[in-house]
C-alpha cells in the first residue's frame, strides 16, 4: 500500500480543512494517508522518512508561505543533507483569502523546496475551468485554473462554510491524482 504523509501550517483552520479533503481523495485511491500539522512534523520528522510522497500544504500569507511553515521546510535540512527524500513523490498546495492573493509565490516556493530535496513533483492536473465559456464560478473544479499544484481561496469566511464546493471537489481530485501517481512511481 502506497504510504502518503500530508504536512500543512494552518493559523485559522482553513489550510487544515484542505489537508483533510486532501487526505480523503488520496484515502479513495486506497492510500495510506498520514496528516501532520507542521509543528508536529518537526518533531516526528523521521516518521516522514516512511512515506513515498509528501504533500505539502502552506496558507499563502504575504504572497508566500507562513513563518510556521517555513520553520519546516528549513528544519528538513537535516534531511537534505543525506538526501533522504530524494526520488520521493511531492506536491503542493495553498489556500489564501484573495482569488489571486499571490498564490503562485507560495507554489513556487514549494516547488522549489521539492527540488531541494531531490524529490518528483506531481501537479494539479485537472484542467482550467477558465478554459470553458463560464469558466471560474465557484463550484467548478479547478477555478482558479492552477496547473503547479492546488489552489484554494477561502474569502477570510469561517473554515466551516469556505472554501466554495467546487474548490472542495478540486482538492480531493488532486489527493487522488497525488495518490495514483504514487502507486504508479512506487509500484505499490
Ligand atoms: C499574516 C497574513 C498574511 C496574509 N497574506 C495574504 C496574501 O498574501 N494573500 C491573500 O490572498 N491572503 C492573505 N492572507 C489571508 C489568508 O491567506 C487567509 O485568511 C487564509 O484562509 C488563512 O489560512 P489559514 O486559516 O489556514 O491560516 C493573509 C493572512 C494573514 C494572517
Amino acid at each position: 500500500m502506497a504510504k502518503i504523509a500530508i504536512v500543512y501550517h494552518s493559523g485559522y483552520g482553513h489550510t487544515k480543512k484542505v489537508a483533510d479533503l486532501v487526505a480523503e481523495g488520496a484515502k479513495s485511491s486506497g492510500a495510506e494517508v498520514s496528516v501532520y500539522d507542521a509543528e508536529t512534523a518537526i518533531v516526528k520528522i523521521d516518521e516522514l522518512d516512511n512515506a513515498d510522497a509528501i504533500i505539502f500544504g502552506s496558507p499563502t500569507y504575504m504572497g508566500g508561505v507562513s513563518a510556521k511553515f517555513k520553520e519546516f521546510c528549513d528544519a528538513t535540512s537535516k534531511k537534505w543533507f543525506t538526501q533522504a527524500w530524494k526520488n520521493k513523490i511531492a506536491a503542493g498546495f495553498t489556500n489564501s483569502g484573495s482569488l489571486s492573493g499571490d498564490k503562485q509565490g507560495t507554489l513556487q516556493y514549494l516547488v522549489t523546496f521539492a527540488m531541494q530535496h531531490g524529490m518528483v513533483w506531481v501537479g494539479q492536473g485537472e484542467p482550467p475551468a477558465s478554459s470553458t465559456e463560464h469558466g471560474g464560478k465557484p463550484e467548478q473544479i479547478n477555478r482558479m485554473g492552477s496547473q503547479t499544484g492546488l489552489m484554494t481561496q477561502s474569502d477570510n469566511a469561517a473554515p466551516e462554510i469556505t472554501p466554495s464546493k467546487g474548490d472542495i471537489e478540486t482538492a480531493k481530485l488532486f489527493g487522488k491524482r497525488v495518490a495514483e501517481t504514487t502507486v504508479k512511481w512506487s509500484g505499490k
